[in-house]
């Protein structure tokens, strides 16, 4: 059976936090974090980071196939999310204006700012080819997720 959301991610959440516990590299820590994603969440086919540099969204760690390198504050889901500093949850993301399709697969989407203290470092961004993949619960999840790893790199 499958499991239940939240109990996904509490462990998710769990092993994130044992994984970055004394740990402060920001790479290491979105490369374990985009790894993690890639075990224990069913029916994605992209999850990692983009970075903040310059005004502008850069690829960091991930899972999946290549993507999108350079993405313009303001430009797509993640730049709509890194721009508004507000996670965006898109149930169809041919619906959303200006989405960037990195993988044509991709027919969902979730992307959550993350900040180290009050400056945005970037975003999560997590892709699904199922449309209206994901909902509240995942949002609630995720946003914990990004609570560790901000404690993490504070
Ligand atoms: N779809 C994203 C671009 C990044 S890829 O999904 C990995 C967007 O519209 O911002």
């Amino acid at each position: 059976m499958p499991k239940v959301k939240s109990e996904l991610y509490r462990e998710v959440v769990q092993q994130a936090s044992a994984l970055m516990e004394g740990e402060k590299d920001l790479i290491a820590n979105l490369a374990n974090i985009s790894a993690l994603l890639w075990m224990h969440l069913p029916d994605i086919n992209w999850a990692g980071f983009y970075l903040l540099k310059d005004d502008e969204l850069v690829l960091g760690p991930f899972q999946g196939k290549p993507a999108c390198v350079r993405i313009p504050m303001g430009r797509g889901v993640c730049g709509t999310a890194a721009k508004l500093g507000q996670p965006q949850l898109v149930e169809d993301v041919h619906q959303f204006e200006g989405h960037i399709a990195c993988d044509a697969a991709s027919n969902s989407e979730i992307v959550l700012p993350f900040y180290q203290g009050a400056q945005l470092m970037g975003v999560l961004d997590i892709d699904s080819p199922s449309q209206a993949r994901f909902d509240q619960e995942d949002l609630q999840g995720l946003q914990n997720l990004i609570s560790v790893l901000q404690e993490a790199l504070a």
